[in-house]
């Protein structure tokens, strides 16, 4: 048998000392998969003495995860601290240039860095492996790196935040409010260490640069995404869509366009009757539409210890599988160094269906004015709700458009001429419809 692939670990939190418990509970069988043993020699950690549920005396401790990456005697560095900068970036760095093999989960180190540390990976001949990053223990780098090869992408997206999620989840379910949710997902182990980074979009966004290049061949471009977050979404919003047949998602898209590629991450209406619509709690999904293959759909648990540890495990056992001469290609599916430059399409020239949500003072002639502002921005509307808000005396109504195919361009200067028409007693509420099986 081939000799024991060593592995070091770098953050030992949820995750981390998931993938010990994994390694070690799944030994025998990991080495019948493999064909040799796969041993955590090295860890580190900021703190020594807590207990993780795991007994890691075997392994070597070190307090500097950077002499780990540099010094220990491993074959693969399994980086689990998060951070696009600091320690993470620095000890990846350093494990690769040593010419070790890398496994992160690190979503926002490879948004940003990710193709600079795929040129050093892909020069000394090691492999970096990323899968936990993307959808948590969904396998959809594997599947869009190795599965798809010669399929041209139009299309991909998903529910890339588990976080999220389950918030709008158990706000539709059971009514309870944004932060007891949120509360909830951060005592499961859902939510990021700063949870803004969630339900502000940056982790959805963070892990849709990833998607886009693997789809499209282009170098990451991160700071190119359009970001809404879900800390706008009321109750109303979510009454709103079910009443007219929609869900609310918070969605990253990253799609092809004649201009060059969008990428955005919103809140969005998908039909309630479609597969991603029945994608609930902490479940991620992401959808590929490809020319030879068509629609592909792939859901699963997108975020937790376990999760996590799964899809990290799989990294660190391909590696164990490799042989010099036979490894799963390059990091992005291209080399690092051919990937094309990003061509960003502008977000005013997004193209679709529009629900749009006002608040108006319930007087004549409100309501041919907005159908007025509309018809002047060319929309068509495909339906129009109008409800009474409450019976506290206060006249003001609730119209709801939903708009037939149009652009962000024409909604955008509707939405300000009704705003200056000053019918309006609340913000008004946009948010785009996305086009789903
Ligand atoms: N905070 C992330 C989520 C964890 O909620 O999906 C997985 O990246």
């Amino acid at each position: 048998m081939a000799e024991a692939l060593r592995v070091g670990i770098a953050g030992l939190g949820t995750v981390g000392a998931s993938v010990a418990r994994v390694l070690r509970d799944k030994a025998a069988e990991l080495t019948r998969q493999c064909g040799r043993e796969i041993v955590v020699t090295a860890v580190s950690a900021r703190d020594r003495s807590r207990d993780r549920g795991v007994d890691l005396s075997g392994a070597k401790w070190f307090d500097d995860p950077i002499e780990l990456a540099e010094k220990a005697d491993i074959d693969v560095f399994v980086e689990l601290i998060g951070g696009d900068e600091g320690a993470a970036r620095s000890c990846v760095s350093a494990a690769l240039a040593a010419g070790r093999h890398v496994v992160t989960a690190n979503k926002a180190l490879l948004a940003k860095h990710g193709v600079a540390l795929a040129e050093v990976a892909e020069k000394k001949g090691v492999l970096l492996n990323y899968e936990a990053a993307v959808a948590g223990g969904i396998p959809v780098i594997k599947t869009m790196r190795e599965a798809m090869a010669g399929n041209s992408v139009n299309r991909v997206f998903g529910i890339l935040n588990g976080t999220c999620n389950y918030i709008l989840t158990r706000m539709e379910a059971e009514g309870l409010t944004f932060e007891a949710c949120l509360k909830d997902a951060q005592r499961l182990g859902y939510a990021e260490a700063d949870p803004t980074f969630d339900i502000e979009g940056n982790d959805t966004a963070h892990k849709l640069a990833i998607l886009t290049s693997l789809a499209f061949g282009t170098r990451i471009a991160s700071d190119d995404i359009y970001l809404e977050g879900i800390s706008n979404i009321t109750q109303a919003d979510i009454r709103a869509a079910g009443e007219l047949g929609y869900r609310i998602k918070l969605l990253g898209v990253a799609q092809r366009t004649e201009s060059g590629i969008e990428q955005r991450v919103h809140p969005t209406m998908v039909p309630t009757a479609s597969v991603i619509a029945q994608v609930h709690g902490v479940t991620n999904a992401v959808a590929i539409e490809t020319d030879i293959l068509g629609e592909l759909l792939l859901s699963g648990p997108g975020a937790g210890g376990n999760a996590t540890a799964s899809a990290v495990v799989g990294d660190i056992a391909d590696i164990a599988k490799s042989r010099p001469g036979f490894q799963h290609g390059p990091v992005f599916g291209r080399p690092a160094k051919e990937l094309r430059p990003y061509k960003k399409a502008q977000m005013r020239s997004h193209a679709g269906g529009y629900f749009i949500r006002l608040t108006v003072h319930d007087r004549t002639g409100v309501f041919a004015a907005i159908a007025k502002r509309m018809a002047d921005n060319d929309i068509s509307l495909e339906s129009i709700v109008q409800h009474a808000n409450g019976s506290d005396g206060v006249s003001e109504k609730t119209v709801i458009l939903v708009t037939h195919e149009t652009t962000e361009a024409a909604v955008r200067k509707a939405v300000d001429g009704v705003t200056k028409d000053g019918h309006l007693t609340d913000k008004p509420q946009v948010i785009r419809i996305e086009r789903a099986g």
